[in-house]
């Protein structure tokens, strides 16, 4: 029982520091200066404490549990030890008990009005998995996930605007996933979405940057298509791919440029860091996501782990992918994958983050390292974005679409541009 109880605590540690090691070390973004504490602390409370009390016990033969259970005074180290075991163990219980409730009952974020997720036909592409595990796989098994949300700031104007918010294409490698890739494509403008994002990871290999920028010109949002760039991109080769992009429709705002749809006196503002792959660890958010006039701010961000410090000074609603949504996910115990320094918090979906920010992390498209996921469908998410609820008069709730007229509305689509 005790080396089992070890050996889970050994894995979750293990986890965990590989989470912390590759986003602190490797990535270099953390979130404050204590933070490398709480990983040791983690590491002691779960690998090297209860490790050091298994050796000795099975060394004494289990001598000192027995003799903890007849409950004589405390005279043996081996109860004070034994009772240091059981509050570790409690303390672990309680956390997977914590953990199992999020993922029975998670949470529904305040801002999400509807949600609705439909099958996307496209061509599948060779499974990697043995025949007997195939339908564990779910490689090409793409969904369309559309969120109807209010957006903290959005001014009336913009009221049904709609996003589609593409992630993590990883471009290439496997030959028989472009009539994949092209079927994504294909499904993204039959959606006929105001904006689209592209929120990086657009390619792996060099070798495939120019067919990658060709496949990505193909996007086309009836406003305009923005993009930031992922980790797998600054690896690849990012200048040659914005050099490319530069040629077409696709505007980067990956290094704070704004793009703002006017609309009937109001503004939608639409930015983006790479951050931290562009080599800035910590962005000046406050001046990136600025609201002086009050309105809405989108910004795109590769990874989610901008979108605390982003929220809490002014973004409405931030636009990520990188988790993949765990990537291959088992039953029960969920994402595996996910290099994030908030753990699974963000794998894929929809969150609140800080006070009226909304955070959108699309599970993405494609795959990294090994391109199979594994009971982690990919995903296109469009998001229509809704004014918040406006109180009026005689005690009745109504949204600030419905006190549009529409003669306000007719007519006004042309208007919207940047
Ligand atoms: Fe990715």
């Amino acid at each position: 029982m005790l080396p089992a109880v070890t050996l889970v605590m050994l894995l979750a540690a293990l986890v965990h520091l590989f989470v912390a090691v590759y986003n602190r070390y490797l990535l270099g973004i953390t979130d404050s200066w204590w933070k490398p504490w709480i990983h040791l602390v983690w590491f002691v409370v779960s690998v090297a404490a209860p490790a050091t009390a298994t050796i000795w016990l099975l060394g004494e033969g289990m001598g000192p549990v027995r003799e903890a259970l007849t409950w004589s005074p405390f005279t043996h180290a081996g109860k004070a030890l034994f009772v240091v075991m059981g509050l570790l163990i409690a303390f672990f219980g309680v956390r997977l008990l914590i953990w199992f409730e999020e993922r029975v009952f998670p949470e529904r974020p305040t801002g999400l009005i509807s949600e609705r997720v439909s099958e996307a036909v496209v061509p599948s592409v060779t499974p990697t998995l043995p025949r007997g595990l195939r339908r564990l796989e779910t490689t090409s098994d793409l969904l369309v996930t559309e969120r109807e949300i209010a957006v903290a700031g959005l001014a009336p104007a913009f009221d049904g605007l709609t996003i589609a918010h593409v992630a993590d294409i990883h471009f290439g490698q496997r030959l028989e996933m472009e009539n994949y890739f092209d079927g994504v494509r294909n499904v993204v403008a039959g959606l006929d979405a105001d904006i689209i994002v592209l929120t990086g990871d657009f390619v792996d290999t060099r070798r495939d940057i120019s067919r990658a920028i060709e496949y990505h010109a193909g996007f086309r949002g009836r406003i305009g298509t923005f993009y930031v760039m992922g980790n797998h991109d600054y690896w690849t080769n990012a200048k040659r791919l914005r050099e490319g992009f530069e040629r077409t429709h696709l505007r980067w705002l990956g290094g704070g440029d704004r793009r703002i749809l006017k609309r009937m006196g109001r503004r939608l503002i639409f930015t983006g860091t790479d951050a931290p792959w562009d080599g800035v660890w910590r962005p000046d958010f406050r001046r990136l996501v600025r609201r002086e006039t009050g309105d809405a701010v989108v910004l795109l961000s590769h990874t989610p782990d901008n979108a605390p410090a982003a929220a809490r000074n002014g973004a409405s609603l931030v636009l990520s992918g990188h988790n993949h949504g765990g990537q291959i996910c088992l039953p029960v115990l969920g994402p595996m994958i996910v290099p994030s320094r908030y753990g699974l918090r963000y794998a894929g979906g929809l969150y609140r983050v800080g006070a009226d920010g909304l955070l959108n992390v699309s599970r993405g498209i494609g795959a990294s390292s090994g391109k199979i996921r594994v009971l982690c469908r990919p995903e296109i998410c469009l998001l229509t974005l809704r004014a918040p609820v406006v109180p009026v008069m005689a005690g009745r709730v109504i949204t600030a679409r419905a006190i549009l007229k529409p003669t306000e509305n007719a007519g006004e689509e042309g208007v919207m541009g940047y």
